[in-house]
This record gives structure tokens, C-alpha cells and sequence, in this order.
């Protein structure tokens, strides 16, 4: 397997050279195109990785996939669902318009970045800061990794430009559907955002949610089953964003993509896979990546379709 993995990486290494290093936050601008890594662990816990897989990038948007798996466990499905919906978005990850235009301002679904927001200011804690706990010790339980770390740059970076997740943080809270302190949940979101690991970890999180919520390496059941579930119906509808219709038609597989680059795919039953690529599409999604999955996917027969 690591060898066609190599072979994998080594054919799709040209499309490094298409798509652009996400510049809105600035710290990003810095991060290396040409990179291309992959790691898979499968349902038995066995691990093969090919290409940059010890490159460290910040996982992004991928987190929002463990900040929906913390919401499902502690508030259940009518928790989540009272703040955001489950309806894929033909907008951008980081739009405003539609929120004025949906029920009460309810976010279309728990991966765009208003959606995401939402869900944060949700997890259980007395404050963002418990959350923030909450939220990074689930990360680590997943990853099996006790040692993970924020990119401090990065983190900075993104809290002294994001101005349109404050845009839709304040809209969001004018809506009620922010408890706490505007700058405090989106304090959160930016650090957890800058949460950095390499794709083994990434690969390590897919194989719990590959293995039915159960950690193939402890046996422990972390995600309750029906959660399982929502998790995998919403990365297949909505975790590439305006590109998930494309992706499912390509790949199939659960995914969630983030502008450091990663991505994290579901083979259900099979193996959790990550990749990394930091030159993006214009939907803010790895372009190396993609098609380094779309081609394990037909070589594997990886769709659930
Ligand atoms: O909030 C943002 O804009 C970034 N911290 C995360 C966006 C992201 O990763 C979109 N995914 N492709």
C-alpha cells in the first residue's frame, strides 16, 4: 500500500503547481504549495502514510468536524439542530447574505464558518474557556495524541484580520443565537483553527468516525452511534463547502477540507484518510488533494456511492 500511495503523491504532484496558498490570512501566505503528504489508518489500527506526511499545517476547518462531534455528544441532535441547519450551501465558506435570508438567521449547517460559530458558543462550559477545553482535549482523544499544539503566528494572524468572521459572529449574536461574548467565542474558533498536526493525527480522527465511532486502537466507543451518523450525512453534503456535489461525484467518500490545506476523508468500515496540499481552489480546497483521493478512491473502491 505505501507504495502505491508514493505512486499516488508522485503522478499528482503536478497539480501543486495550479491553485494558490490561502492569503486572506495572511500567516498562510507562507505555507510551502509544492507540499503534498498522505496518511491512512485503517479500522485495525494499521498506519501507512506517503509523500510530506511530516509536514505540520493548521488544521482549519477540519476542526469544525470534532466541534459538531463534541455538540452531538453533550446537547444531542436537537441541540444542534436548533442553531444551525443541515442543508448544503451554494455560497462560499465564509458568506454573510444567506444568514438573512434563512429562518432566524440559523446558519444553513454546522460547517460553514457562521455555522461553525454557532456550534462553538454551543459546546458545553460554563465559559469559552471550558469550551476551548472541551473542544481540545475531544481533538486529542481522537487524534491519540496528547501533544498537540497551536501555531501561534497563525492564530494571531487570523484574529488581527478576521474581520468577516466578525461580520458574521455579530450577526449571529444579533439573531440570538450567540450566548457569550462576540470576541470570546470567535477567540475559540481562531485558536482551534490554529491547532497544527501532521496528517497521521488527521488520519487517526477518520478512523475513529470509519470505525463506527469506536477507536481502533483502544476499542473505546467515543461517538455515539447515531452522531456517527450526522457527522458522515454532514461531511458528505457540506464538507467541501460550494464543491461538495463535485466532490461526491469524484470521490465519495465523507470528507471536510480546510485552508491549511488538509483533508480528511471517511471510508466507512475501511480506514480514516488525510491528506495535505496547501494550494487551493477557488472554494478554499486542496487541489493536489483532491485529486490524489479521487484516484485512491478508484483504485480502492472507496465511494459509499
Ligand atoms: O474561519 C476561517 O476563515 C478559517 N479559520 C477556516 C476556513 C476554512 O478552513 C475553510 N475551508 N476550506
Amino acid at each position: 500500500m505505501k507504495d502505491k500511495l508514493q505512486s499516488i503523491i508522485d503522478q499528482n504532484r503536478k497539480w501543486t503547481n495550479c491553485g494558490q496558498v490561502a492569503s486572506y490570512i495572511p500567516e498562510l501566505a507562507k505555507a510551502d504549495p509544492n507540499i503534498l503528504g498522505i496518511a491512512i489508518n485503517d479500522i485495525n489500527d494499521k498506519a501507512v502514510q506517503a509523500g510530506d506526511y511530516n509536514y505540520y499545517f493548521t488544521i482549519q476547518s477540519i476542526v469544525k468536524v470534532i466541534i459538531l462531534i463534541c455538540l452531538l455528544i453533550d446537547g444531542g441532535e436537537d441541540k444542534i439542530f436548533d442553531k444551525v441547519g443541515m442543508e448544503p450551501s451554494s455560497e462560499p465558506f465564509n458568506s454573510i447574505p444567506k444568514l438573512e435570508r434563512t429562518e432566524s438567521g440559523k446558519p444553513l449547517n454546522p460547517f460553514i464558518n457562521a455555522g461553525a460559530i454557532a456550534c462553538t458558543d454551543a459546546v458545553l462550559g460554563k465559559n469559552c474557556k471550558e469550551k476551548y477545553e472541551r473542544i481540545v482535549a475531544m481533538l486529542k482523544k481522537l487524534s491519540n495524541n496528547q501533544n498537540l499544539k497551536i501555531n501561534d503566528a497563525v492564530y494571531k494572524s487570523e484574529k488581527l484580520t478576521g474581520q468577516t468572521n466578525r461580520a458574521i459572529a455579530h450577526y449571529l449574536k444579533g439573531a440570538g443565537l450567540i450566548d457569550n461574548s462576540v470576541e470570546d467565542v470567535l477567540d475559540v474558533y481562531f485558536k482551534l483553527c490554529s491547532v497544527e498536526m501532521v496528517v497521521k493525527d488527521i488520519a487517526k480522527i477518520a478512523s475513529v468516525i470509519a470505525n463506527g465511532g469506536i477507536a481502533p486502537w483502544s476499542q473505546e466507543k467515543i461517538i455515539p452511534t447515531n452522531a456517527n451518523k450526522i457527522i458522515k450525512a454532514i461531511m458528505t453534503t457540506c464538507g467541501l463547502y460550494d464543491s461538495s456535489g463535485c466532490f461526491a461525484v469524484r470521490v465519495g467518500m465523507p470528507s471536510k477540507s480546510g485552508v491549511g490545506g488538509g483533508i480528511v476523508s471517511v471510508a466507512p468500515n475501511k480506514m480514516g484518510i488525510a491528506v495535505v496540499g496547501p494550494s487551493l481552489d477557488h472554494h478554499g480546497n486542496s487541489i493536489a488533494g483532491v485529486k490524489v483521493l479521487e484516484e485512491l478512491s478508484k483504485s480502492e473502491r472507496l465511494s459509499i456511492f
